[in-house]
């Protein structure tokens, strides 16, 4: 659909909103490695990354807190204190707000650590690598698979446990080697804080003025990205004060 959309853009003369596909086809004009095949290959790319990646971590945590009541308490009881304080509760979140949301960025750590959308990241062997008696050869693709790193549990205790609280102990030093949810280094996701924003205010948001229980469907899988294989089902209702 995206190569049939892209090649009726390339044929006709008729002027466009300047959407990303338009900025793309002004740029195959210029640069001479935007081909046909790299604009629908980053345009599906790009689907994926905005639809699946923030509503997949939201529908985790929608999960995890509605089987954690504690956790939910805790989670509401920040955002609550952030109304008391604010003149007018119906004002938007301030920079100030966000960055005192300490539970809440750690609900959201444990979220992304537990289950993240994306099982690893890709990296090319530049040269031949040699580990434990093996050798890598140079131009091989390798995933590393930080799925599974954010669950050893030389690291993260009780790895499978939905725990929060856990972050609070938790050295820089030990996280920058073991948790990744969003890649390292210079490929690293440019969409990362932006992800970590948005999913703070849903938060905000859902705990201030709603209640959700969960009904049913809510198996989580992996193949290769997190799947709900039977959706996830929960009868939300507005909080009444
Ligand atoms: C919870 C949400 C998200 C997660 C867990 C996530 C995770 C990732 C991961 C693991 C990578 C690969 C990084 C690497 O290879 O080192 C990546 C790349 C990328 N992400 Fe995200 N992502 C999320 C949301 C988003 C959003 C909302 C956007 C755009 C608004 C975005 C834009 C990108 C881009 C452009 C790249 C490619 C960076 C490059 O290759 O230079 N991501 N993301």
């Amino acid at each position: 659909m995206v190569r049939y959309e892209l090649r009726r853009r390339l044929m006709s003369t008729e002027k466009h909103q300047g959407d990303l596909l338009d900025h793309f086809i002004r740029d195959m004009n210029t640069e001479n490695f935007i081909t046909e095949d790299f604009v629908v290959q980053h345009m599906f790319g790009f689907l994926f990354i905005i639809f699946d990646s923030i509503s997949t971590s939201i529908a985790l945590a929608l999960k995890l807190l509605a089987e954690h009541p504690l956790v939910l308490e805790e989670l509401t009881a920040e955002h609550e204190a952030i109304l008391k304080n604010r003149e007018n509760s119906d004002s938007p979140i301030t920079w100030e707000e966000y960055k005192s949301m300490t539970f809440t960025l750690q609900v959201i750590n444990e979220t992304l650590r537990l289950a993240n959308i994306s099982p690893g990241m890709f990296r090319k062997a530049l040269k031949d690598i040699k580990i434990k008696g093996y050798t890598i050869p140079e131009g091989w693709v390798i995933l590393l698979a930080t799925s599974v790193l954010h669950l050893n549990s030389d690291k993260f205790e009780n790895p499978l446990e939905f725990n929060p609280r856990r972050w609070k102990d938790l050295e820089s030093s030990v996280l920058a080697k073991n948790f990744m949810p969003f890649g390292s280094g210079m490929k690293q996701c440019a969409g990362s804080e932006y992800s970590r924003v948005f999913i703070a205010t849903f938060l905000h948001v859902l705990v201030t003025k709603y209640r959700w229980t969960k009904i049913n469907g809510c198996e989580v899988m992996r193949s290769p990205i997190i799947r709900f294989p039977n959706g996830l089902h929960f009868k939300v209702s507005e909080k009444k004060n």
